[in-house]
């Protein structure tokens, strides 16, 4: 499968890169994460050039990696720096690729395309959700057997929660609520309000009065390749959003293989900041509704498909899907577009 690579993907959450070494396959690509010596976060080739090691079995020393196997390391731009036992200069094929890499808001974006064009300033902007102090946010990674497409078409679509997640979403009116989708450039946007209405059990419960009277929002916004803004929550009839029960959640997607997505998710909240028993709600809220039913269903749908190609297998869509359709259809022309310009730069 053909991924797009002039962009910036997620590859996993800053907390998660400590003093070991990370292996991870991203686009299909084996890729050491490790922080050098000052604790910057580095990304080369996973697999050794030399007898194919995979290079997260290695041991740091200061800035380079030495591979578990013969010893050759490599420093965090791909360069092999030193050759064990092995008289005169290191070969030149000796070294893996080095990648981009850029810790922001909490997140390491890595990226696969065109160095040149490598410009921190396309990292999209979440400090609002995840460096924000008025929130906390609690972070989690899972890996899903199923293509990124089909994680992303559950993400946009609300439709699932009353079934799939009906034991954990209840709330009677919400789905038949009327919404609006926007778009702008890439971005596609979801809001759904229903005002002056009975606040859902979820949140009732964080409210200073759970009798009174809501406004009940959702927005789902989502960005190439797969970067999703959430803002769920209820507050006072009328007022502010920040006023009441807040929780603007972040979904980001990076493709491991072509039938296997990284999920790296936040949950954020704008109440009971400090609170181990907030905390552990939202954990079981993670491990239910991702792990146990979007997981579980998202990979059901993959093994049905077996490796056939989503709209090869000719889908009957409604015109509900036509958000999902949306986000396909923006990655294809993204990546016809950057082919075209690869095609146009090598004649
Ligand atoms: S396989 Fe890595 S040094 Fe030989
Ligand atoms: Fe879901």
């Amino acid at each position: 499968m053909a991924f797009l690579r002039d962009i910036w993907y997620p590859a996993g959450w800053a907390s998660e890169l400590n003093d070991q070494l990370l292996g991870r396959t991203l686009l299909d690509q084996m890729v050491l994460l490790f922080r050098d010596a000052n604790g910057t976060a580095r990304a080369i080739g996973g697999r050794c050039p030399h007898r194919f090691a995979p290079l997260h079995l290695g041991t740091k020393f200061g800035d380079a990696v030495e591979c578990a196997y013969h010893g050759f390391r490599f420093d965090g731009t791909g360069r092999c720096v030193l050759v064990p036992d092995e008289e005169g200069p290191i070969p030149g094929g000796m070294r893996v690729p080095g990648y981009p890499l850029v810790e922001r808001d909490r997140v390491l974006w890595i990226w696969f395309g065109d160095v040149d064009k490598a410009d921190p300033a396309l990292i999209p902007d979440l400090s609002e959700r995840l460096s924000n102090p008025k929130y906390v946010a609690l972070t989690g990674t899972i890996v899903i057997k199923a293509n990124y497409e089909l994680v992303a078409d559950n993400l946009i679509d609300a439709r699932h929660g009353q079934f799939l997640h009906a034991s954990v979403l209840k709330g009677s009116g919400f789905y038949e609520a009327p919404h609006e989708i926007t778009h702008e450039g890439h971005t596609v946007q979801i809001n759904r309000l229903i005002k002056n209405t009975t606040a859902p059990s979820t949140y009732a419960r964080f409210l200073p009065d759970p009798t009174i009277p809501v406004d009940w929002f959702t927005t789902t916004r989502w960005d190439p390749p797969g970067i999703f803004q959430l803002d769920n929550g209820c507050t006072p009839a009328g007022c502010d959003r920040d006023a009441g029960v807040r929780r603007p959640g972040v979904h980001l997607l990076c493709p491991e293989t072509e039938t296997s997505t990284h999920y790296f998710y936040a949950s954020v909240r704008n109440y009971n900041l400090d609170d181990p028993v907030a905390d552990e709600a939202s954990r079981e809220w993670q491990r239910i509704v991702f792990e146990e039913q979007d997981k579980v269903m998202l990979e059901a749908v993959q093994q049905a498909m077996g490796t056939t190609d989503f709209l090869s297998l000719h889908p009957v869509l409604l015109r509900a899907d036509n958000t999902a359709t949306r986000l396909r259809n923006t990655m294809r022309e993204l990546l016809r577009k950057e082919e075209a310009s690869r095609k146009s730069v090598a004649s």
